[in-house]
């Protein structure tokens, strides 16, 4: 289904999708932050096929969205933290790990039987629209098969998973384009579990305090994240951080209005902000990587990204893609 924002929820085409979800299928749905691949989370069956078509680890648990907090506080025992977070960033590129409500409706297979339970309210008014229509939480991981890139548009959704699709909502480019930071919030102390579309500062200054990192290798622990294995979003090219200059036989991943040494010369070039602006660089990055993968290069070279606001996702996020493979 090809869909334009403004006029869609009267559509005939939204109560199509909604009854897709309601019969157990799989729907691709855009958000603020990147394409989901959508499951009614309260079926473990639904929610099973989501693993399948990703080719995903059944030990990685999905994100629930809801259509508002309200419904949040439904499945999650949200402690005074959180519900100030949620207050301050609700609906928008958040996702609280939270304890689960014994009276949660989420299937074990969403939550892969952890006591714990991933939810978020997005910004990105489809997912929360037919989340409300269904009544259902919504699993949803990104729309790309495990360990891939993943997707900010719906050509790339298609390209990736179009036969397991019952229905694909296209509303365009996804606006923020990297995935939401997580934070835990199973006890006291706050942690991020993943860097995100809303950075740390943003939250630092909700909670008046530091946010620690989780010792998030899922290869050596359980699975505080899985979704932080090293080997993940990973094009076809190996990717080198970092790079300070450019190579006639290597794509450039640049940044900022300085070109590098050697830039005219590259072999293909993706600036992600002519400007230096994070927030545009982080909605372009997965398309960029895309792009320069398409392009045949054999290498892409990222300039170097500073690491602060969205600048820490989108490092995170080129460090999983320069590792090394096979785990994801
Ligand atoms: O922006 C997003 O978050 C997108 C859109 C579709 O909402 N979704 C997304 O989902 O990125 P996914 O499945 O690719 O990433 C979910 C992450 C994984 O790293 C998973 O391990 C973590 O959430 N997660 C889920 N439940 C968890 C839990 N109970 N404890 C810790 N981590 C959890
Ligand atoms: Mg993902």
């Amino acid at each position: 289904l090809d869909t334009n924002l403004p006029d869609w929820q009267s559509a005939p085409q939204a109560d199509a999708v909604a009854e897709v979800l309601l019969n157990g299928d799989l729907a691709a749905i855009p958000t603020e932050t990147v394409y989901g691949l959508a499951a009614d989370a309260t079926n473990g069956v639904a929610c099973a096929k989501i693993f399948e078509a990703k080719g995903r680890p059944q030990f990685n648990p999905l994100i629930s969205h809801l259509q508002s907090t309200e419904t949040a506080l439904e499945h999650g025992e949200f402690n005074d933290k959180a519900i100030r977070l949620a207050r301050a960033f609700w609906p928008g590129p958040l996702t609280l790990v939270v304890p689960r409500r014994p009276s949660s409706t989420i299937s074990d297979l969403a939550t892969a039987g952890l006591a714990s339970v991933a939810l978020r309210v997005p910004e990105g008014p489809v997912m929360r629209f037919l989340a409300e229509k269904t009544g259902r939480p919504l699993a949803a991981p990104s729309a790309n098969r495990s360990g891939r890139i993943s997707p900010t548009r719906a050509e790339d959704v298609i390209a990736d998973l179009g036969p397991a699709l019952g229905a694909i909502v296209d509303t365009g480019p996804c606006p923020v384009g990297i995935e939401s930071t997580i934070v835990g919030l199973v006890d006291d102390q706050p942690l991020l579990l993943r860097p995100g579309g809303l950075a740390r500062e943003d939250i630092e200054a909700i909670l008046d305090e530091h946010l620690e990192c989780t010792e998030a290798n899922a290869e050596e622990n359980a699975p505080t994240a899985p979704g932080m294995l090293s080997s993940h979003y990973a094009p076809d090219a190996k990717l080198i951080m970092n790079a300070t200059e450019a190579s006639p036989t290597d794509a450039l991943l640049s940044f900022g209005p300085d070109p590098l040494p050697g830039a005219d010369g590259a072999f293909s070039e993706f600036n992600l902000s002519p400007s230096g602006d994070l927030a545009e660089a982080a909605a372009n990055l997965f398309h960029a990587m895309r792009t320069l993968d398409l392009s045949g290069a054999d290498v892409i070279r990222a300039q170097i990204i500073p690491n602060f606001g969205l600048g820490e996702a989108i490092n995170d996020r080129l460090r999983r893609a320069a590792a090394p493979r096979g785990t994801g």
